[in-house]
């Protein structure tokens, strides 16, 4: 039940690629790379056991600790990213107990569900992109000479002739502005409504109004022919027909495969649900009872949605938190257990922000310069202008509160604000960022003290 996709399929890298690809845009924290490909490997590799021998093989759940802004979010984005595996990022604080408003702790099993079926529908739409086309266009030439029967010989050669001239210019975009009337939208039978009433899940409170948003949505607009131009039906129909060709069931199936089998659930701030409970800002919500909350689905439950029962015993949870005023140790015993591999992230120092500035394929000088690109402006750092703000970054963290490679985001837009403004003026000119433009802008923000704490 495989799809084809163009990305390389999480199964078939070994764990050197899977770091490889995390090099690209995640600088330093080796440990941590290395530890979550392996365990990433590890499910494939059990996914090649005996059935009965797999359902024994658990994933081996990670939590990563260290400060904030190294790259803990990072990392776990980007594996998502690379993979087909379906991924949630959530964040602990944001659940309560059951029995309480707020998101049930099951949701996040139904999110990641979601994203699969997102993800897979969007796979088998595209290996019927073809199949979409061609009807979407037969469908247009309908409306746009729908007046034509043929009835004999000749006029059908006729009508033949007409609609083939019409697809040439259709083709060429010469219709795109064209008015048509598209029959009112097919609706498919069931839809939401049934959904909402089948979801027996009343915790998820924020899911339950958007269906009844949109059932009202609904009925408020009666189906009627709609008036749009040739572009415009193009997409409706074309949505319209993916519909069509997605077998439903089919659907489903392999996302829930997907899901049970390679799903992966991020949690962050973990660190806060832990340790006592005398800080909790909500003294009704304790976080013990949360982590009560999180530890059959990490130790494998069944959790209902609206597409059908969903097994969590394989799919794999990261946790993430900075463990400043807690301690792993402080999570209930049983929780523990279920992470078994620990990882840390080291603090950024200033060789790294140098290498974070200019490597990673989506870096923060690489954005500035295309920014300005389109106002004309080329800008440049020179080598020893990004030394300069890594020290700048390094120092300032030393100096207020540690934020890690945040720091190089609030830097460079106070480094280059004056620049944005007028960079319409520049248009044509080259700016080069050297280390003399750096102090200039940002050496007397960092000297004092009062004022980098604002604006730094
Ligand atoms: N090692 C790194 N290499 C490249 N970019 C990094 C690195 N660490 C952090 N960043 C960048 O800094 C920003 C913050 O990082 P991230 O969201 O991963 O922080 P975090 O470790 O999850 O922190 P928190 O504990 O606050 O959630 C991101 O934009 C990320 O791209
Ligand atoms: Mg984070």
């Amino acid at each position: 039940m495989e799809l084809i996709s163009n990305k390389k399929n999480l199964d078939d890298m070994v764990p050197s690629e899977i770091v490889r690809e995390l090099d690209k845009f995640v600088i330093g924290q080796t440990k941590a790379k290395r530890t979550i490909s392996v365990a990433l490997r590890n499910r494939t590799r059990r996914k090649r056991l005996p059935e009965d021998i797999q359902d024994e093989v658990f994933p081996k759940n990670i939590i990563m600790i260290g400060p904030t802004g190294v790259g803990k979010t990072e990392i776990a984005r980007r594996i998502a990213r690379l993979s087909n595996a379906p991924f949630v990022k959530v964040e602990a604080t944001k659940y309560t107990e059951v029995g309480y408003v707020g998101r049930d702790v099951e949701s996040m099993v139904r999110d990641l569900m979601g994203a699969a079926i997102a993800q897979v529908r969007k796979e088998m739409a595209e290996s019927s992109s073809e199949l979409v086309e061609k009807r979407v266009e037969e469908r247009i030439l309908d409306l746009l000479i729908p007046n034509l029967k043929p009835q004999d010989g000749a006029f059908e050669t006729k009508v033949e002739n007409t609609r083939e001239s019409y697809r040439i210019l259709l083709r060429s975009g010469a219709l795109d502005d064209k008015e048509i009337e598209l029959p009112p939208a097919q609706r498919k039978p069931g839809g939401i409504g049934i959904e909402l009433m089948t979801n027996g899940n009343p915790g998820d409170i924020q899911e339950a109004m958007n269906s009844l948003g949109s059932i009202f949505g609904n009925l408020n607009r009666p189906p009627r022919k709609r008036k749009v131009t040739v572009k415009h039906a193009r997409e409706i129909l074309e949505e319209e027909e993916n519909e069509k060709v997605v077998d439903q069931d089919k659907l489903i199936d392999i996302a829930k495969d997907r899901t049970e089998q390679m799903g992966i659930i991020f949690i962050d701030e973990i660190d806060k649900i832990a340790g006592a409970n005398t800080s909790s800002s909500s003294p009704d919500v304790s976080r013990e009872g949360v982590q009560r909350d999180i530890l059959p689905i990490v130790e494998g439950t069944k959790v209902n949605t609206k597409w059908g029962v969903i097994d969590t015993s394989h799919i794999l949870f990261i946790a993430a938190g900075a463990f400043h005023v807690s301690k792993p140790s402080d999570l209930i015993p049983e929780l523990q257990g279920r992470f078994p591999l620990r990882v840390e992230l080291s603090a950024l120092t200033a060789d790294d922000f140098e290498r974070i500035l200019t490597e990673p394929a989506n870096a923060i000088t690489k954005q500035y310069r295309e920014l300005m690109k389109t106002e004309g402006v080329d800008l440049q750092f020179s080598p020893a202008g990004i030394r300069r703000l890594a020290e700048i970054a390094y120092e300032v963290n030393t100096m207020n509160e540690n934020i890690g490679a945040r720091r190089l985001y609030t830097i460079m837009e106070t480094l280059l604000e004056e620049l944005a403004f007028s960079a319409d003026e520049l248009n044509g000119q080259t700016v080069v960022i050297t280390p003399e433009y750096v102090d200039s802008r940002l050496a007397d923000i960092v000297r004092d003290q009062d004022l980098n704490q604002y604006i730094l």
